[in-house]
């Protein structure tokens, strides 16, 4: 993915949500967080981090389990190595998605906020610049939706020929559409007064579906297609997690590349400076990352 430069600060604040108890994945989430697992050369939490990189948005929080937060901050610490600043916050119980807005009412202040799910993964040709676009075209919330052969295991959403939110349901049993509702969402300030107004699901949970009805009813909710050939990886699963690390291997062996670099992300967004992003390649040693950190830095001017 291209970044192109938006150094600035953007007042739209982040959150990547990365609790839950990851129980789908028993074993292997029984002593780790599941949004710490490799999705197959890097940490998954890096790939819905460089979304928010790409949207121009460096004020981050990171909302985890007790358990798990301090890992999540060994790993990423103050965000100031990629030009961030990470801040986090704990998620006590897993009440549910719309929670994030109430543990991060303060962090949100008083502007528009976009939240990722810490297990989601998002890649496509263009969609730095989607994404930047609608972030600066902001009114309301918008969703980004994309079709899938099994919409019930998801949020599903229909729009209007003009991209209007008309329905939305949680995990319906018989889906109107099959447009899934992804976890990556963008709002106006709003969020938190709605937010708080939520009462928890029959599963106990206060979840976005409600949140992002609430915006359908105001009629202020956008539903932005990720159509065919764009790629929404889950990592739910077993498989799904397998199959999101082939992905990415496939593509980087092809190409040369790596996706979700968040040195290359912050040099491309203009975070970092050159001599800045291969001290961080340096660091990462003999790794094949650190390697590519390095000779992304060299090309755009490094001494080293
Ligand atoms: C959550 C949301 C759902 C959304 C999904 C995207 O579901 O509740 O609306 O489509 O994330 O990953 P969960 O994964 O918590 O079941």
């Amino acid at each position: 993915m291209s970044g192109g430069s938006a150094a600035s600060l953007l007042p739209v604040k982040g959150i990547v949500l990365a609790g839950g108890t990851g129980s789908r994945l028993y074993p292997v989430t029984s002593a780790v967080s599941k949004q710490l697992l490799p999705v197959y050369d890097k940490p998954m939490i890096y790939y819905p981090l460089s979304v928010l990189m790409f949207g121009g948005i460096r004020e981050i929080l990171i909302i985890s389990t007790p358990g798990d937060l301090p890992q999540f901050e060994r790993l990423l610490g103050d965000g100031s190595a990629w030009g961030l600043r990470l801040s986090y916050a704990v998620q006590p119980r897993p009440n549910g998605l719309a929670e994030a807005f109430l543990i991060g009412a303060e962090h949100i202040a008083d502007d528009p906020v976009a939240l990722v799910l810490g297990d989601n993964i998002f890649h496509g040709p263009g969609f730095p610049r989607q994404l930047r676009a609608a972030i600066a075209a902001l009114d309301g919330c918008v969703l980004f939706g994309y079709p899938v052969k099994n919409p019930g295991r998801y949020g599903v959403g229909e729009a209007d020929g003009r991209g209007r939110l008309i329905s939305i349901e949680e995990k319906p049993v018989r889906p109107r559409s099959n447009r899934a509702i992804t976890g990556l969402y963008l709002y106006d300030n709003d969020v938190v007064p709605i937010a708080r107004g939520i009462r928890p699901s029959s599963r106990g949970e206060l979840e976005i579906t409600d949140v992002n009805r609430a915006y359908l009813e105001r009629g202020t909710a956008t539903l932005i297609d990720l159509g065919r050939g764009f790629a929404w990886l889950d990592t739910g699963t077993h498989d799904s997690l397998l199959e999101a690390g082939q992905y990415v291997q496939v593509l980087e062996h092809r190409q040369g590349i790596r996706i979700a670099c968040l040195e290359e992300v912050a040099l491309s967004m203009g975070y970092i400076d050159a001599d800045a992003c291969f001290a961080l390649g340096a660091k990462l040693g003999s790794s094949g990352y650190g390697e590519y950190v390095m000779a992304m830095a060299r090309a755009a001017g490094a001494a080293g």
